[in-house]
């Protein structure tokens, strides 16, 4: 292949600049021309293709940066229609023009399936990324143990885990953890640590809400911040339990820290955050989100007496206060291993791309001898019997339902991943750039504005 192109699709991560840099570097030593191509799969929606030569001369263009968060490709949430023949047909029609002989989607459990119908066409390869670290499976046999059932409205499907039967090993996992998990799990815990001392001094107890949509890693790994319970959505929350818990530990130390993850949900699989509670002026139904729900639930079971009491205020409502770390978790630096790692698994798609694999995907994975290293996998792999990707949830061996944080297994999976993970330079970043003097005069100047002036057309 003399010219491929490369796309960033899905919700966007830290390290996916890093990921095209790798790509490109090893495009570079290979001789091949790398095409960027703008917003995601929505870039071939336009007759011109908007697209960024990434190495002239092959050399990565200096806007290329691995140490920056985002994508200077832009990403969407735009996918391809398998039914739709007319557009695929045009797509490829775009990409043959273009002279584009081979395709690297970066993203997530979505793009998967998104690229899909385009590997029928030209050689398509996926080099992972998401912060929720749910592109993977906790072993090689897991879609098989999904089961469907007929579920309304009629034509449509329930799917429901049957009991394993493996004896689960961190070895066997299969994309042991996907860039950008690390950075988000840095900034949940800063997060963490920083509403504790405020908790302890005012004597209240925090919910913090963390992304992670229903794999609850990012929670998971929230513990690195010491809050004092952790909710993940694959655990369902017993309310009383923890109201009853929350209470205990209370009288102890006057202050009380749990992270939940977006996604929990309740002894009935409802997700706690789905939860219609109030309307908005106009009268309309408003989504409140997880630790809103949970904060309810809590004001209602402990009750403003508990509060009155103890001379803590008037109110339970003044007490229990929740805040979501949000899209901080996806923005800014990636840390050293979100970095690392991304790089070489940009360059491990562009190896197998050019091997002539196709739907396939470069893999992190980890063992005992090796520790972290790349390699790739069947892109069918991760789907059931009717071909659907779920997104890997956290194995139960890795939550502790009891104490309602990381057991055993869970810490060794974390300790892999993060123990080494914040790099020198990543803590001088923060000495010398956060209260640079040019913050204060300069205004902010976006990389969109440079790679505007690279953007070639069809
Ligand atoms: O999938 C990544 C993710 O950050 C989830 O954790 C989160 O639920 C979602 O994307 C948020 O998406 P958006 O930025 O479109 O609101």
């Amino acid at each position: 292949m003399k010219r491929i192109g490369i796309l960033t699709a899905g919700g966007d991560t830290p390290a996916l600049n890093a990921t095209i840099h790798g790509a490109v570097v090893r495009a570079n030593q290979l001789r091949v021309e790398v095409y960027g191509l703008l917003k995601g799969f929505n870039s071939l929606f336009n007759p011109r293709v908007p697209h960024v030569h990434l190495n002239p001369l092959f050399q990565a263009i200096p806007e290329l940066d691995a140490t920056m968060g985002g994508t200077i490709l832009g990403a969407s949430r735009d996918y391809l229609n398998p039914e739709d023949r007319k557009s695929l047909n045009e797509i490829t029609d775009r990409l043959r023009r273009l002279k584009i002989e081979g395709l690297i989607c970066i993203g997530g459990d979505g793009t998967v399936n998104g690229m899909q119908p385009l590997t029928e066409r030209l050689p398509t390869v996926l080099a992972p990324k998401t912060i929720d670290n749910d592109l993977g499976l906790n072993y090689r046999n897991e879609p098989e143990e999904w089961q469907r059932k007929p579920s309304p409205p009629r034509g449509s499907w329930r799917y429901e885990r049957t009991p394993s039967r493996t004896v689960f090993d961190l070895e066997q996992m299969i994309n042991y953890v996907t860039p950008g998990f690390a950075t988000a799990v840095f900034v949940s815990t800063s997060g963490i640590e920083r509403v504790r001392t405020t908790a302890e001094s005012h004597r209240r107890i925090a919910i913090i809400e963390v992304m992670g949509r229903h794999s609850g890693f990012i929670a998971l790994g929230s513990m690195y911040g010491q809050p004092d319970f952790i909710l993940v959505p694959e655990s369902p929350v017993d309310c009383d339990l923890l109201a009853d818990r929350v209470k205990e530990l209370y009288e102890l130390q006057k202050n009380v820290v749990i992270v939940c993850g977006e996604g929990i949900v309740d002894a009935d699989g409802n997700e706690l955050g789905a939860e219609k509670a109030s309307t908005d002026p106009a009268g309309n139904k408003l989504l409140s989100g997880a630790a809103e729900a949970l904060r309810r639930h809590l004001i209602r079971r402990i009750g403003d007496d508990f509060f009155r009491m103890r001379r803590r205020g008037t109110k339970a409502e003044e007490a229990i206060f929740t805040r979501k770390v949000g899209h901080t978790q996806r923005g800014g630096r990636p840390l050293l291993f979100d970095r690392f790692y991304a790089a070489q698994l940009g360059g491990k798609a562009m190896d197998i791309l050019l091997e002539g694999q196709n739907n396939a995907v470069a893999i992190l994975q980890w063992n005992r001898s090796q520790g972290f290293h790349v390699s790739s996998i069947e892109g069918n792999s991760f789907r059931d019997k009717w071909g659907l990707i779920h997104a890997r949830t956290v194995h139960p061996s890795f939550y502790d339902q009891e104490l309602m944080k990381p057991s055993r297994v869970g810490i060794e999976y974390l300790l892999k991943i993060f123990t080494r993970a914040i790099g020198s330079d990543d803590v001088e970043y923060v000495r010398q750039k956060l209260f640079d003097s040019g913050n204060l005069t300069e205004p902010y100047h976006s990389v969109n504005t440079d790679i505007a002036k690279r953007i070639r057309y069809l």
